[in-house]
């Protein structure tokens, strides 16, 4: 029978019986009285014990760190000078009247307020690193953004539905998990990547609002902002255009970032693919950091310095500068070097770099370079009014295909930004707009989707889908914040023509189109309405929101490491080779559990 949460007991209970159930947070044995601190979800509570209750006594004296006690007393004022000004009960303790060990704890692996526990051991004993309070913060932070998506598309009249996660292998995007039949020999499930067409699915159905939030999976290399399941909120409309469906969604992120964090967030700008790539080298620019990148490929075709100039010509080519203004003070010689290693993990064959000492001398005198002697004056005094330098700046270079002139640059961008003081605070979202409708795999020497197979291509470019596929933009949009893509959404295909031409300039043929996606190109066929959709990465969003954001791993309850294994339970692992036979399946390498 608790009457009170031990966190939420202040001066106004004074004099009050309460009974509070918690956790022993911490025990102190003040020679002849015993402190223990109560824990449970909503804070903690200081409880005295003292001699003249003899049972009680003796119970806290044998109790330890983490038992789960039930605690009956009186609440009175803390004496002069212990009050606790960070805590709620901190002008408050409760002297205890009874006292029962509800359950013993092991000793703990950690204490419940170490913030240096590494990362294995949290995982390990998951259920004890939830206890601590910043991660009791994130999940409470993550359920008041869930609930207040629910409500605000509840709002905006969406439905919730739900979809199979026994789904079907299919030749797009990432690699799936897959599910082998019992029933059927040698067939399988897949896993969803996302309920992209099960939402398409129901726009066919005219249900013409959906939502869900909703577990995704896949198969990838894990990162800080990567887990193989993780959660979408998931949405899909009909009959809007791009512009009235982001609107609706920019609604959508200013209200959970309200009520997560209490935030207004500002209008989210919006910017092309084009743009964000010539200015920040990244589809997902972080915008707090001020710094911009200066185009100079054009400008480098001119130029005798080899390095420079054949990146310049190279198709696909860039030539690229990072102005710092006042570099000259804010890296010693080593930090410029420490560059060139930084960007060649974006595979950067060199990053040049000038200092400018004296913008009058276009020569070795007034520009300290490895470079200068390769340029001539004109190209030198080009090239530092297109960076806008002046006395004091470093600039630096790098040419290469444009993919790595734009991960290199870009990275280096946010690092010296954030480094160096030239990144605010706060959120900066943005939309990016007019994606390319495709990317070229080098690998398998075809085209392959940007975003999604079923993206629309714009209107005015479906004539070069056959001729000229890498000029094609999508009618594709992504939110980005802080430099994370948190979400991202197109219109869709509604035409089964035009869909069968696009899974054919993709390399996919009449006979794997219908084998793979019969069903869709079928619906399509009945009534399709247009539609578009997007889909926002709750993990993501909810990292963001959070003081200390690293990982996603930190604001899910049970996540995976970075190589996909749960550490509590113990996942992956063997099966029996009853259930494989069961399953059809024999392994080729591993001989299975016993
Ligand atoms: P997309 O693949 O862009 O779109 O995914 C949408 C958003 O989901 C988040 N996300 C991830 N978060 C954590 N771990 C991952 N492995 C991971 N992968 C993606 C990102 C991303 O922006 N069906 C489409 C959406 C649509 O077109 O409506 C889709 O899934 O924040
Ligand atoms: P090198 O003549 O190879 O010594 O190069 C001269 C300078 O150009 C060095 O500072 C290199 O780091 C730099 N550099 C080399 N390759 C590139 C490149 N692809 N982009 C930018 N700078 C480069």
């Amino acid at each position: 029978m608790r009457t009170n949460y031990c966190g939420l007991i202040d001066s106004s209970y004074l004099g009050q019986a309460v009974t509070v159930f918690g956790w022993v947070h911490r025990r102190r044995d003040h020679g002849g009285v015993i402190f223990i601190d109560l824990r449970d979800r909503e804070g903690l509570l200081q409880v005295v014990i003292d001699p003249d209750t003899p049972e009680a006594f003796a119970t806290a004296d044998q109790s330890r760190n983490e038992y789960v006690m039930r605690i009956s007393g009186v609440v009175r004022n803390r004496p002069a000078g212990t009050l606790n000004t960070n805590l709620k009960s901190g002008e408050i303790e409760v002297l205890a009247k009874e006292i029962e060990v509800l359950n013993a704890s092991l000793t703990p692996p950690f204490m419940m307020d170490d913030d240096t526990i590494n990362e294995e051991t949290r995982l390990k004993y998951r259920y004890l690193d939830l206890r601590r309070q910043q991660m009791q913060n994130n999940l409470r932070l993550r359920h008041r953004v869930a609930s207040s998506a629910r409500r605000y598309l509840d709002d905006m009249g969406f439905i919730d539905v739900e979809t199979p996660f026994l789904y079907k292998s299919t030749p797009e995007g990432a690699r799936e998990f897959l599910v082998p039949s019992r029933v059927h020999d040698g067939q399988f499930y897949a896993l969803p990547q996302s309920p992209q067409l099960f939402k398409q699915l129901l726009m066919v159905a005219g249900f013409d609002r959906y939502y869900q939030i909703v577990k995704c999976f896949r198969d990838e290399d894990l990162r800080a902002d990567r887990q193989p399941e993780f959660t979408q909120i998931d949405i899909e409309t009909s009959f809007l255009n791009e512009r009235e469906i982001q609107d609706i969604m920019e609604g959508l992120i200013k209200t959970i970032w309200k009520a997560g964090v209490g935030v207004d967030l500002p209008d989210f700008p919006r910017m092309t693919y084009a743009d964000a790539m010539r200015r920040y080298g990244s589809d997902k620019p972080d915008l707090r950091v001020s710094l911009e990148l200066t185009e100079l490929t054009a400008l480098m075709k001119t130029v005798d310095f080899k390095v420079f100039r054949a990146a310049a010509d190279m198709k696909g080519g860039r030539v690229a500068a990072l102005c710092v203004p006042g570099g000259n003070e804010k890296f010693s010689r080593k930090e410029i070097d420490d560059m060139t290693t930084f960007v060649a993990i974006y595979g950067a064959k060199g990053l040049a770099y000038i200092k400018v000492n004296d913008i009058t001398k276009l020569n070795e005198e007034g520009l300290q370079s490895p470079i200068v002697k390769f340029l001539n004056p004109e190209s030198l005094g080009a090239i530092l009014k297109a960076c806008n330098a002046k006395n004091g700046d470093v600039i630096f270079f790098c040419a290469d295909k444009a993919k790595i002139v734009n991960d290199s640059l870009g990275a280096l961008r946010t690092k010296i930004g954030h480094e160096k003081g030239f990144a605010e605070k706060g959120y900066r979202p943005l939309w990016v707009v007019d994606f390319p409708a495709y990317d070229y795999d080098e690998e398998s020497k075809r085209y392959v989707s940007a975003h999604h197979p079923f993206t629309a291509p714009k209107d005015e470019h479906v004539a070069l889908m056959e001729s000229d596929p890498s000029r094609v933009l999508a009618k594709a949009y992504d939110v980005a914040m802080n430099g994370w893509e948190i979400g991202g959404g197109s219109v869709r295909i509604h035409s089964p023509e035009l869909q069968a031409k696009q899974f054919a300039v993709l390399g996919i043929s009449p006979a794997d189109q219908q084998a793979k996606f019969g069903f869709l190109l079928d619906a399509l066929k009945y009534g399709a309405p247009p539609m578009g959709g997007v889909a926002f990465g709750l993990d993501r969003m909810v990292t963001l929101m959070c003081e200390k954001w690293e990982s996603i791993r930190d604001v899910i309850a049970f996540p995976k490491t970075q190589r996909g294994q749960d550490l509590l339970v113990e996942t992956p692992s063997a099966v029996t080779e009853k259930q494989l036979r069961e399953l059809h399946i024999k392994l080729r390498t591993q001989t299975p559990a016993a």
